[in-house]
């Protein structure tokens, strides 16, 4: 597979074509950034951590059922995925309040969630992705109520096999964020990325967290708890 030219560079991630048509490499960077990209720094070892992790990840969701964009990792820093059509849309799980809308909504940080809750944001940095809800997404075109059926059946699949999987390790699943596409096949596909850049993990015993909320909240010890995650998970991140 060869890689061509940059075709999008996000804030942790840079998009890359390859001679496939169908077919884009993604190279995980050592950036870092939180709110809404004010503040980016540059973490040692990190785009190899997240490659890595998505990759575990990805292919565990794969073997559940789940269509994922995710083939094959290429190198440290360099995954092969499925070009997919992306839906301007953030899907969010939430099974223990946390984050924004612990802030939205007055509750205590920590309290449980049952059942998880669902919340939709528009990915448009410049509005600060707002919260949207189905009537926004089919009244603007986001997505068609198929896609739509479909992104929230297969968030909440990801709820069920990444919860257990996370539990069994030790860690609570706090919430998540998923992006989906579609496939020249039309099929609707998990894209973007599974790491710790983009969920909530705490230690089921201390609560600590494990998560970029340590890099947002200035805790220190980002990658390193990253890595801490991967490894009770299985990954070895020096093959
Ligand atoms: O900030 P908020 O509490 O709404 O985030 C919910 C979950 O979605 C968190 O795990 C956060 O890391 C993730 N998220 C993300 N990218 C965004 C917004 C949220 O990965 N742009």
């Amino acid at each position: 597979m060869e890689k061509r030219e940059e075709l999008y560079s996000g804030k942790a991630k840079s998009v890359f074509k390859t001679d496939d048509p169908d077919r884009y490499i993604l190279n995980f960077r050592n950036d870092t950034s939180a709110f809404d990209g004010l503040r980016v720094e540059q973490l040692d070892r990190k785009g190899m951590v997240n490659n890595k992790f998505n990759a575990f990840i990805m292919n565990a969701l794969q073997a559940a059922g789940i269509p994922t964009h995710f083939e094959k990792l290429l190198s440290d820093n360099d995954a092969l995925v499925k070009k997919l059509d992306m839906l301007p849309i953030e899907c969010v799980v939430r099974n223990i309040a946390a984050g924004s809308i612990v802030k939205r909504l007055g509750v205590e940080e920590g309290l449980e969630l049952n059942p998880p809750t669902f919340e939709m944001f528009l990915k448009n940095d410049a509005l600060h992705d707002p919260m949207i809800n189905e009537y926004h997404i089919r009244s603007f075109g986001w997505a068609n109520d198929v896609q739509l059926d479909r992104m929230k059946v297969l968030t909440f699949k990801v709820n069920d096999v990444l919860q257990k999987m996370f539990s069994d390790a030790g860690m609570l699943l706090v919430d998540y964020k998923l992006e989906f596409g579609v496939f020249s096949d039309g099929e609707i596909h998990l894209g973007d990325e599974f790491s710790p850049d983009g969920c909530r993990l705490w230690d089921k015993d201390t609560r600590e967290k494990l998560d970029k909320d340590r890099f947002r909240q200035g805790l220190g010890n980002v990658v390193e708890s990253y890595e801490l995650v991967g490894r009770r998970l299985g990954i070895d991140f020096d093959a």
